[in-house]
């Protein structure tokens, strides 16, 4: 048994990353972790070259990913909120799972996954769209996490003054940027114990699938 862990952000080492790998410290089995940070996945673009073998003919990073697809029993998709959606990246990462689609979905359909969003906000829209997604391509969703993870605007350093920046949207005009008001995973310890339940919850799972085999 094997979980392949993906963080979608355009960043390494943030909130996405450090969430993903939190389900995946207490999964027993295998797991390999792959961030999508500097990698080239361009969108589907619906040529159908898929149909007949189920392997995408677009070359770019996706091509080196779809074997550690198709050989995982179940997957950890973690990426950011951008505009109360998934973000870009991790959006064409998902649309080039089409060329699972054909003849029954064979490469992924029958597996199981785990759903984490995060965002300036939350993740929530993030983990709505992993849901649909695993739902169209058959894929089982065990569970969900939704953590606050950081907006820039607290890092840019016009986040106090800025009219149209995540800090007065989301926290209210006249929030000092601080210590204390910048969002952290660490202030959030109930939320990274979320994801390492869903990480045992995951490896119950999966360990019942190799006891049936
Ligand atoms: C282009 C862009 C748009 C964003 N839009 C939203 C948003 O609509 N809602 C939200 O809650 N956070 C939003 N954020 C904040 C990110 O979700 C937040 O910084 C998150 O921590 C990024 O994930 P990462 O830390 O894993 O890179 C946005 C960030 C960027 C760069």
């Amino acid at each position: 048994m094997k979980v392949l862990g993906i963080s979608g952000s355009p960043r390494r080492d943030e909130n996405s990353e450090r969430m993903v790998k939190e389900v995946l410290s207490t999964i027993t089995c295998e797991t390999e972790f792959i961030s999508l940070a500097r990698k080239k996945i361009g969108p589907c673009i619906s040529c159908l070259g898929c149909i007949e073998d189920n392997i995408c003919k677009v070359k770019d990073d996706m091509s080196e990913l779809r074997q550690k697809i198709v050989a995982a029993d179940a997957y950890v998709i973690g990426a950011p909120n951008y505009y109360s959606m998934i973000n870009g990246l991790t959006h064409c990462f998902m649309e080039r799972f089409y060329q699972f689609r054909h003849q029954e979905g064979k490469g992924v359909s029958g597996k199981i996954a785990v759903a984490v969003g995060v965002g300036g906000r939350n993740g929530d829209p993030v983990v709505d769209n992993l849901k649909t997604f695993f739902q169209y391509n058959q894929i089982e969703c065990v569970g969900a996490v939704s953590a606050q993870g950081v907006a820039n605007c607290f890092i840019c350093g016009y986040g106090e003054t800025c009219k149209v920046g995540a800090v007065h949207m989301f926290f209210g005009p006249g929030t000092k940027v601080n210590e204390e008001t910048t969002p952290s995973l660490d202030k959030q310890p109930e939320k990274l114990e979320e994801a390492r339940e869903l990480g045992r919850k995951l490896d119950a799972r999966l360990q019942g699938f190799a006891a049936a085999t």
